[in-house]
């Protein structure tokens, strides 16, 4: 089949997956003739890849939907598409299509690449097409992949999440763990860096399960080990990795191998054990904080980064106050807060004692002014320090200058040569701000 001409627009919500996601669907929609737009009004194919974890996130979709409304209206061939997460709950199709009977395909996580299959359908006989599985036929390989960067890539390792942190939906949506073998991922980096990449990131909802029901057994640390020796890669970096899973052998190959980054996300949640006990993390607060102590004995310079949630289900004020002294304590490098957000079928949403809103507003804002003392005091740290930073591009307020991150992963903005994107350069800190660094290439 050869479209040509036509176009396809696509807005993903979410994390690094459904990013990772939204570039597979991008491959499989220029695979069959389409070419990317990014603007709405000339698009003959809109996409939305949605995420459902806060509640918040659904919000944005739905008032997105509903400002479609019109343009189905002046353009009746436009083929209106929601896949991702939200798609995955139970009701949620029906429910969609109730609210907004223009939309053409619904589509889950799991069936995703059969998307060119389904845009045929919907052109030939017009009827719109709500297909959802509750587990794919295995992992499918080889899909082409439209990626945003050409120096950067996300590779997926794993799919799927087994915790059941009981604030959380991603289990139910993303079905459980599986691993992809590890030649296959070999494969794709090297392909990737005979490309020009630069830096790739091993993704997964907890990649410390990573080789979980392979034939033949590898451990994170293992497959990092292996990726560390693929020539012409600069740099590796991984996320997400639950604090519980973190083993010694992982810091130690994090520790040997040049290329990882020096650079952890490990999602702290609560510093209060009673709440992370409820949440079902299966670590306590003194567990984190020696997590926290073996990585910066272990790793010079590393930076540790995070997700907080405030105001699960029974949090007290004196709860709240442990989350702000682990804070302090382990001096977060930078940090994620949310507001907890209830998700129905998730085992937190009947319990009681729900916080009030104005005090999860109230601790909101307490942590953020924690953490940003905190992001801000660590980088002025780095005032007249020389650092090494791939160059991305162009800086966002800026044209003239450039941009990119450090292996610890700290923005720098700087005045440099422009050739130098895509290479790693040295720049030199002239002035710390308080979440970038801004200097000169030297
Ligand atoms: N697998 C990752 C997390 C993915 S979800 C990990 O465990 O590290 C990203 C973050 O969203 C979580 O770390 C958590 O902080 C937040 N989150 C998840 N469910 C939430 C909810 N119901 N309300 C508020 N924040 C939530
Ligand atoms: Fe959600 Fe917990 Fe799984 Fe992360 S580890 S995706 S927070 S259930
Ligand atoms: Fe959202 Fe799905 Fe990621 S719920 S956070 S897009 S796994």
């Amino acid at each position: 089949m050869e479209v040509l001409n036509d176009k396809y627009y696509i807005d993903t919500w979410g994390c690094q997956m459904n990013e990772e996601d939204s570039e597979k669907i991008s491959g499989l929609l220029k695979g069959i003739g389409y070419t990317k737009t990014t603007v709405r009004e000339e698009a003959d194919i809109i996409i939305f890849n949605t995420c459902c974890v806060r509640e918040n996130a659904e919000q944005k979709v739905y008032g997105h939907l509903g400002s479609l409304k019109r343009l189905k209206k002046s353009n009746p061939n436009l083929i209106i598409i929601v896949c991702g997460c939200m798609t995955q709950q139970k009701g949620m199709p029906k429910k969609i299509i109730d609210k907004f009977p223009y939309v053409d395909i619904i589509v889950g996580s799991f069936n995703s690449y059969k998307l060119p299959e389904y845009i045929d359908r919907v052109k030939k006989d017009g009827k719109s097409i709500i297909e959802i599985w509750d587990k794919e036929e295995g992992i499918v390989e080889g899909l082409p992949i439209d990626r945003k960067s050409d120096m950067k890539a996300f590779v997926t390792i794993m799919y799927g999440c087994n915790n059941f942190c009981s604030y959380c939906i991603v289990p139910y949506v993303r079905g459980r763990e599986r691993s992809r073998k590890p030649e296959d991922i070999i494969n794709e980096i090297k392909s990737l860096v005979s490309k020009g990449y630069k830096e790739i990131t091993l993704l997964g909802q907890n990649v410390n399960s990573y080789g979980v029901g392979l034939e033949t057994k590898v451990t994170f640390g293992d497959l990092l080990r292996k990726v560390n020796t693929i020539e012409g890669l600069e740099r590796i970096r991984f996320m997400t990795s639950h604090p519980k899973d973190v083993s010694d052998d992982l810091i130690k190959a994090m520790a040997e191998c040049e290329k990882v980054c020096e650079h952890g996300h490990f999602a702290l949640q609560s510093g209060s054990t009673r709440i992370l006990d409820k949440m079902n993390r299966k670590y306590t607060r003194e567990d984190y904080i020696t997590l926290a102590k073996k990585l910066r004995k272990a790793i010079p310079d590393v930076a540790i980064s995070t997700d907080i949630i405030i105001g699960f289900p029974g949090e007290t004020e004196e709860d709240f106050l442990e989350t702000l002294s682990i804070v302090k304590e382990v001096e977060f490098d930078s940090a994620f807060t949310f507001i907890y957000s209830k998700r129905e079928g998730t085992p937190a949403a009947k319990f009681e004692e729900q916080v009030p809103d104005e005090v999860k507003h109230d601790r909101f804002n307490r942590l953020v002014e924690a953490v940003n003392e905190i992001v801000s005091r660590k980088n002025k740290e780095y005032d007249g320090k020389v650092v090494e930073v791939l160059v991305e591009g162009t800086s966002k307020n800026d044209e003239t200058r450039l941009t990119g991150r450090t292996k610890n992963n700290r923005l720098v903005n700087f005045t440099g040569n422009p050739d130098s994107i895509g290479k790693i350069v040295n720049v030199k800190i002239t002035k710390a701000q308080s979440f970038s660094l801004n200097g000169e290439m030297i």
